[in-house]
């Protein structure tokens, strides 16, 4: 795949192709410019239009070999596409699944297309940190055994702070009660491939395993994998469900690009995988050396994870971003007591060492009176859901001010961004907690995504 786009835009960039097919930029830059270089259709540019589902084939066993799957598909529309497509092939609307509350809000709305209904699960919280731990298997144990009729379990793992839960315990479960296993890794594609990582989650015993390849590996933005393993998922309802919301025109850079960082991964995975473990090692060593500085560490977090934990060095975590921006390395996410780069293995050790100094000095700018974390909002909702999401996504709603919307039923999600899990989601009991924590995230200087009035004044709510 990767060989036929260096073909293509090769062939373009002397001018030898006259397409009279889309895309309508017809590899011309002279009409909005170089933001279309090196753009090239999947169907049409990289093979023919009937030709090439062979390339896609080819390439799509190759990463399956790699992870040892029996099914795999590349998406151009991130894991937010690679959730809900999981979500549309295990089971059938009105069935239960044992979910963590902690999600993506991608396979929340995943739930909503699919008709699901979640039985949530919610982490423990680090005392210490206020951060999410794994979920325990004793959870999903007893929500299987509460609900016989769920059609599976879907886990978050690593966390979104790169804390692991015990994948092979909760594989082990679901297969007790005769249900798959899914797992969005979207952050953690590199796992598996050094032995020092976590197991990714097939070869843990999952059946299948989102990964945004865009994240953790070196491929275009939206780039996602999907994979899964035959017997309780079927690979033509893999196919069907994840073909109903792909769109039928795959950008060829962005297939050809998780084709690549596949090849990158086989030829060299354990190697860079290994730098970065060393890398961040020594970045988090360093840190700590900082009075107040702590970071997140130890058996139940992935080694490739920087979670830097700031209360007790007094410095607000926005604050500290804004003059990473300004030096023009933006994090993650920020919040007040944590920062969150991501390292991958397109970063050496110098360059995760240059970050790691400019943090400091960042840090030693805006010092002040130590205090202690508290746990985000993201991580320690627990909904009181009174509605299915679906029949809540669709039923009649209206807006009313924020006072008034206490009490009533959400017909909205809305999510503090990153890290992307919904506070509140559509069914969900508003509470004035709920929305005290929104404001409070809002007044501290974050994102309230997906809200229709962002400034929180009024909500969004079903009809009486
Ligand atoms: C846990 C989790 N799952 C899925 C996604 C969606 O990934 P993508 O941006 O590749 O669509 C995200 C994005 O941040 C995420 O944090």
């Amino acid at each position: 795949m990767l060989a036929a786009w260096l073909d293509f835009t090769g062939r373009g960039g002397v001018g030898d192709l006259a397409p009279m097919c889309v895309p309508g930029h017809k590899q011309r830059q002279d009409l909005v410019g170089t933001v279309i270089a090196g753009d090239a259709p999947f169907y049409g540019g990289l093979d023919t239009i009937k030709h090439a589902d062979n390339l896609r084939v080819d390439a799509e066993r190759r990463a399956a070999a790699l992870w040892g799957a029996d099914w795999c598909r590349f998406s151009v529309a991130g894991s937010t596409h690679g959730n809900q497509a999981l979500a549309l092939a295990v089971g059938q609307p009105g069935q239960h699944v044992v979910i963590n509350r902690t999600l993506h809000r991608s396979l929340l709305l995943g739930l909503v297309l699919a008709g699901l209904r979640p039985v949530w699960l919610t982490p423990e919280i680090d005392a210490e940190s206020g951060l999410p731990r794994g979920v325990a298997v004793q959870a999903v144990q007893d929500a299987l055994t509460a609900h016989p009729d769920a059609c599976g379990v879907f886990l978050g793992d690593p966390t979104y702070v790169g804390t692991v839960s015990d994948l092979a315990g909760h594989a082990a479960a679901a297969h007790e009660a005769g249900v798959p296993l899914l797992v969005d890794a979207a952050w953690s594609a590199h796992l598996g491939f050094h032995p020092e990582l976590p197991a990714h989650a097939l070869a843990a015993g999952a059946d299948a395993l989102v990964t945004s390849a865009h994240k953790a590996l070196p491929a275009y933005t939206q780039g996602a994998i999907v994979l899964a393993k035959a017997g309780l998922l079927e690979p033509p309802r893999l196919d069907r469900a994840f073909d109903a919301t792909h769109t039928t025109s795959p950008a060829g850079s962005i297939m050809a690009s998780i084709d690549a960082a596949r090849a990158l991964l086989a030829a060299d995975g354990e190697w860079l995988c290994g730098r970065l473990i060393r890398s961040v090692a020594a970045a988090r060593k360093r840190l700590r050396e900082v009075p107040g500085v702590d970071v997140l560490d130890g058996p139940g977090v992935e080694p490739t994870k920087l979670v830097v934990l700031l209360a007790a060095t007094g410095a607000h975590g926005i604050t500290v971003e804004a003059d990473l921006i300004a030096a023009g390395m933006p994090v993650e996410m920020a919040d007040r007591d944590t920062i969150i780069p991501i390292p991958t293995i397109a970063d050496d050790q110098e360059r995760l060492a240059a970050f790691t100094e400019v943090l400091i000095a960042a840090i030693e700018r805006h010092r002040g009176e130590p205090r202690r974390p508290s746990a985000a909002v993201s991580w320690t909702v627990e909904p009181e859901q009174v509605l299915a999401p679906r029949e809540a996504f669709f039923a009649r709603n209206e807006t009313v001010p924020a006072d008034a919307a206490v009490g009533r039923v959400s017909a909205e999600l809305i999510a503090p961004y990153p890290p992307g899990v919904p506070v509140l989601a559509p069914g969900e009991l508003i509470t004035a907690t709920a929305v005290a924590a929104l404001r409070e995230v809002a007044a501290d200087g974050g994102r309230i995504a997906y809200a229709a009035d962002p400034s929180l004044q009024t909500f969004q709510v079903i009809a009486r």
